[in-house]
This record gives structure tokens, sequence and C-alpha cells, in this order.
């Protein structure tokens, strides 16, 4: 008998037994009566963790994003639409396109910081940029396994879990196949549910299709504003898909309709450019000095030619250019 307590008590009393007791129960603590708190400790992936905030994202569109009427209602409706479906059939699939600096990069952003607490920090959102990430075509099927085995790893720890995939209209076919059986209508693969997923596409295919359907209504004299998404769609299609320089990249997706939206951004103008400006300049701690706002917008350089309506980098260049004048 006293042989047994003092083993009991021996065990008790070592230190890393103490601390696996400790550790476990200080984890379900804080779980169970503060799942916030916690989450801003640690990443965590349950619907209390992982959700979407609405008003926020909508809030965000409108005060960030500037001159992209047409993107703002299609990302609304579909993260909606996602997110308050309680049994997706597949994942959301969106696919955003328009020229440089159009804010493509940055309705990413905003789409994941109203998800994920840790925004685009979140160890649940992936961001490849293809000429960063899977640049050597000699590599092409080591980046497919691992790309794989990534996007499985991550979407078994976490379901919600997104992934956003940069200069896609510089990817190499093979890694887009590669991609493809988790974008589309499976219940489970190998018993790992892609469907709560969510795949972001970025590429400038397209962009000069949208440019040149921007500049026929504006020399037709028609405010920007009522340049619908249908009018883009049917044209955008051609654009897109029939143009090897802007990419052919997603014929394979798009015979198996795995893109859920096309998301286009159109072009940006100088207003546009004046307001990234200001917000750069606030989001700095700065006032807003119109003279910086002129300077910066005057700076840039805008097509076509004898219009010069479009800065051709739009609000890309403007953070670098507003340190400049700071
Ligand atoms: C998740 O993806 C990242 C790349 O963003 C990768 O480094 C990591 O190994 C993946 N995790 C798993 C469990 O596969």
């Amino acid at each position: 008998m006293k042989v047994m307590v003092r083993a009991v008590l021996l065990v008790l009393l070592s230190t890393p037994f103490l601390a696996v007791v400790e550790s476990i129960s200080m984890g379900t603590f804080f779980t169970g009566l503060f799942p916030k708190l916690f989450c801003k400790f640690q990443e965590c992936c349950d619907d209390e963790c992982v959700k979407l905030n609405l008003t926020g994202l909508k809030m965000d569109l409108d005060n960030k994003l500037f001159g992209q009427h047409i993107a703002k209602q299609v990302v609304l409706k579909a993260v909606n639409g996602f997110f308050t479906n309680p049994n997706p059939k597949k994942p959301l699939v969106l696919s955003l396109h328009g020229w440089t600096g159009t804010g493509k990069s940055l309705i990413s952003k905003i789409i994941a910081e109203n998800i994920y607490t840790n925004g685009m920090q979140s160890a649940n959102v992936h961001l490849f940029i293809s000429t960063v990430h899977f640049l050597h075509t000699k590599y092409l099927s080591d980046y497919k396994e691992q790309l794989q085995k990534w996007i499985r790893g991550n979407v078994s720890t976490c379901a919600r879990s997104m992934f956003i995939f940069d200069e896609m209209d510089k990817m190499q076919t093979g890694l887009i196949d590669a991609i493809k059986p988790y974008l589309e209508h499976y219940d489970n693969i190998d018993g790992v549910v892609y469907r709560k997923a969510i795949f972001i596409f970025l590429s400038q295919a397209g962009g000069a299709r949208i440019t040149e359907i921007a500049l026929d209504f504006w020399r037709r004299g028609i405010k920007r504003e009522e340049i619908q998404l249908k009018d883009l769609e049917s044209k955008l299609s051609i654009g897109v898909f029939n143009n090897k320089d802007s990419g052919f990249w997603h014929t394979s997706l798009i015979d198996c309709n795995v893109i859920d939206y096309f998301v286009p951004l159109l072009p940006l103008e100088y207003k546009h450019v004046k307001l990234c400006v200001k917000e750069e300049l606030v989001a700095r701690g700065y006032q807003a000095d119109e003279k910086i706002i002129t300077a910066v917008a005057d700076e840039m350089t805008y097509f076509p030619e004898h219009e010069k309506i479009y800065p051709d980098k739009g609000c890309k260049t403007v953070a670098a250019r507003v340190h400049y004048y700071l």
C-alpha cells in the first residue's frame, strides 16, 4: 500500500506529468471559457473563430477599394452566399481579373481579414505566387506533389482554409491540372472534405479586354458606374479564353465549371489614384494633404496615348511614391 502511494506521489510530482495535466486543463479552460480570447493567442479553426464578418467586409470594400462597383457586388454576394450555406457542394472558387494595380490583391486581403482573426497572417491563409513559388519548369512534378500535399495537409487541419494563387496567368498548365480535383464537386477525396475551402485566383488575363470595354463606355459618354457585369462577362470570356497572350490558364478549369465567380476589375482613373493616395496617407497616420495627393496622381503615366484616362500601374506604385513625399 505504502509503495503504491509513494509511486503515485512520485508520478504526480514529476514535472513533465504535471505540465501535461496543466496544459490540458489550461487549454480546455481557455478554449472553453474564452474562445475569442484564445483565438488571439493561438490560431484555431472552429465556427467561432473562422466566420464571415459581413458588415466588416462590406465596409472595407466600400472604404478601401476604389472604382470597382462590379467586383464589390460579386465578391459580397459570393462570399456571403458561401458562408450562409451550411453544406456547400464544392469549395468557393473566385477568379479575379484585371490590369495591374486595380485591387486584386487588396480584395483577397480584405476577404481574408474579414474571415480570419489574423487576416493574411493566419495559419489558414496560404498565398502562392506563380513566379515566386513555381518558377522553374523543370521542377513541375515536384511542385505538383508539394502543392497537392500542402492543400491536402492544410484542409485536413482546417476545412475553412483559404488558398490564394497570384499571377495565375503565369502558372504552368500542369500545375493547374494538379489543383483541379480539389475544386470540383466531390463529397470528399480520400476522407478529406474540401467543400468548405476557398480558392482565389488572381490574374491579368482579360485585363486588356476589360479596359477596351471600359474605354468604349467612356467614349460613348456613359458613366463607368453604369457598366454591368453582363457587359463584361460575355466579351470577357472571349478575351480570356481565346487569347494566348492573356493566358490559356483556365480553359481546363472552365470546361469543368469549377470557377464559381468571375470578378472583373475595371481600369482605375485619375480620381481613384487620388483616393488611393489619400487612403495611404491616412493609413500611415498623416493628414490627407491635397498637395501630395495631386502631386502623386500627376506623376503617374496614363493611357491611351491621347485620352490619358487610365494610370498604367493603377494604384500599385502609390505606396512607394507616397513614401518619397513624406
Ligand atoms: C500548409 O501550407 C503551407 C504553405 O502555405 C506549408 O508550408 C505547410 O507545410 C502546409 N501544411 C500542411 C500540414 O501540409
